[in-house]
């Protein structure tokens, strides 16, 4: 890691935003709270609206902690999840009840002791201490966890994995310049979409570099079942169809859905279909009728021919099955 750690402040001094004015400081207070708004919105935002008016009003953990929270809250307006700016506020109040008469609050340098405060947490707390304090260990964030992912070659990490191989990398003897890089690599070249791979300092290490796209794989949320009832409509061997209308599927022929099947149809199984918001079962069932009460009927050798939806393609199989 010696040569990769080189590389890094190598190009962190060449292309870091290293004119960031919360890396350009030793306060912990205004450390922590570019954290803090920047677990909420991006750089940019941060800079040219919250970060320097908030100051102004609250230029110290004292300021903040003895302001009324209604002052706070209107000061971080817009930047949305209050929740962040009540234990900001929380957080300063505490430490400036604690102070030493005569002492100027301030934050512990501790993780165990900075976790312990409210709206500190793991990543928040490893900032603070990475770059406030100047302590050898990672930070995490969704940027490094991306780049962790495409270095190892992993397609999904749980956090544990993730930390520890955080800890494993980390330059110790220049945590801040490769913490502050590592988010700018994040940001600029190990991007989800287009990685710039050749510009990467981590580019001789890299196993993921062959297809980054590939790391880390989008976990697949959780997709709803919605299941319908089909009806076939069986008149002289021929099924009956109607042309959709409405938004999904419009213009595909269909077999119709029904609320209730028919008491005197007959079930013939099931077919799925996933699509990418929700996963459709269908309940097939079959209606003999006696006489011809639809629109349209068609084949199945006719059916083939028409435009139909996939889950229709696979209802006709089920039906044409259950003929054999
Ligand atoms: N996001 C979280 N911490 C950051 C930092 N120190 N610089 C830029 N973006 C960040």
């Amino acid at each position: 890691m010696r040569s990769v750690h080189r590389k890094i402040r190598h190009w962190y001094t060449r292309h870091g935003r290293t004119d960031l004015p919360w890396r350009n400081t030793a306060d912990p207070y205004t450390i922590w709270l570019s954290e803090v708004m920047l677990q909420q919105t991006q750089v940019k935002t941060v800079l040219e609206r919250y970060y320097f008016p908030f100051l102004e009003k609250f230029p110290s953990i004292e300021a903040l902690g003895k302001a009324p929270l209604d002052a706070v809250l209107k000061q971080w307006e817009g930047l949305g999840y209050y929740t962040r700016a009540k234990n900001l506020h929380k957080t300063a109040q505490l430490l400036t009840q604690e102070q030493a008469p005569g002492t100027a609050p301030v934050l512990p340098s501790a993780i165990d002791a900075l976790i312990q405060l409210p709206g500190i947490g793991k990543n928040t707390a490893h900032a603070v201490a990475a770059f406030a304090f100047r302590q050898p260990v990672p930070v995490m964030e969704a940027n490094v966890r991306r780049i962790l992912c495409r270095i190892y070659a992993m397609e999904q990490a749980d956090e544990k994995m993730l930390w520890k191989i955080a800890y494993e990398m980390v330059d110790r003897e220049h945590p801040f310049e490769y913490n502050q890089a590592m988010m700018d690599i994040g940001a600029t070249l190990c991007t989800p979409k287009t990685p710039q791979c050749t510009a990467c300092p981590f580019e001789s290490i890299c196993q993921g570099k062959h297809d980054p796209q590939r790391y880390p794989t989008k976990k697949r949320r959780a997709v709803p079942t919605r299941e319908q009832h089909i009806m076939l409509n069986l008149y002289d061997n021929k099924l009956a169809l109607t042309k959709r209308e409405g938004k999904f599927l419009h213009g595909l022929w269909g077999f119709p859905a029904t609320e209730v099947p028919l008491c005197a149809a007959e079930y013939i199984g099931e077919v799925t279909h996933a699509y990418t918001h929700f996963k459709l079962t269908c309940k097939v069932y079959l209606y003999d009728a006696l006489e011809k009460t639809e629109d349209h009927y068609f084949t199945p050798q006719q059916i083939r021919r028409l435009a139909i939806s996939k889950v229709d393609e696979k209802i006709l199989n089920l039906y044409l099955d259950s003929m054999k």
